[in-house]
């Protein structure tokens, strides 16, 4: 939203004097004055008016490694959660972007930048997710193909997006695929008669798990892991 337009939204200023106290060197964006009324104010742009601050947020980008056993979710009476994982004053902030069940560990993004974190979990973005798949029984030598076809998921009443299965043992895959609907994995598996036994997120876009993360530990993305977001996809 342009400037003039958000003083005016945020205060009881009208419009022409929103704009009059842009113009007058009277608004900082960013800790500098402003006095272009159109300037783009962003998401995590902040904004003061004659030194009160209208908005402040600072933007939070975390990859964190998580264990088996954690509940995916922000608060839970019974289970331990990925937020315990994190710095207690961090966990009001954030969301998680793309869950795992509790039984999968791996890559797991917890943000406050809604818009980025839908980018990249929403099904119709694409992106791809890749999980490192142990099996109950062999794979068959036709799991790849099907999951190329695609596999029908009733409750959603559609076809995945053709799938990449790389064999790596008897029972163990790298599978990528390009949706992350509820429990995808197991029920792609279980379509073909088999079961998943452990299951790990490897990847998701560019942002790949780091291998210096042992299961519990969390780190900030890079700009590069965040800008990859918005390039990857579709
Ligand atoms: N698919 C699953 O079945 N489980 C997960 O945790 C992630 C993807």
């Amino acid at each position: 939203m342009r400037l003039d337009r958000f003083i005016c939204k945020r205060t009881r200023h009208s419009y022409k004097h929103s704009r009059l106290l842009v113009a007058n060197g009277h608004v900082c964006v960013d800790g500098k004055t402003e006095c272009n009324p159109v300037y783009e104010v962003g998401r995590f742009t902040t904004v003061a008016v004659e030194g009160v601050i209208l908005q402040q947020r600072t933007p939070h980008y975390l990859m964190l490694h998580k264990p088996v056993g954690y509940l995916s979710a922000t608060e839970d009476r019974q289970h331990r959660t990925v937020l315990d994982l994190v710095t207690p004053d961090l966990r009001p902030h954030l969301h998680i972007g793309g869950r795992l069940d509790r039984s999968s560990s791996g890559l797991i993004i917890l943000t406050n930048d809604g818009l980025w974190s839908r980018r990249l979990t929403e099904p119709r973005e694409k992106m791809p997710k890749t999980y490192r798949v142990q099996t109950l029984k062999p794979i068959g030598a036709d799991t790849a193909r099907r999951f190329v076809e695609g596999i029908y998921l009733a409750y959603e009443n559609l076809t995945t997006s053709p799938a990449e299965l790389e064999h790596i043992d008897t029972c163990e895959a790298r599978l990528t695929i390009y949706e992350g609907r509820y429990h995808q994995v197991k029920r792609m598996f279980a379509a073909v008669g088999n079961q998943v036994t452990a299951l790990h997120r490897e990847r998701m876009g560019d942002i790949r798990l780091d291998r210096a993360l042992a299961p519990g530990q969390s780190r900030p993305l890079s700009e590069t892991e965040i800008a990859s977001v918005w390039q990857k996809g579709l």
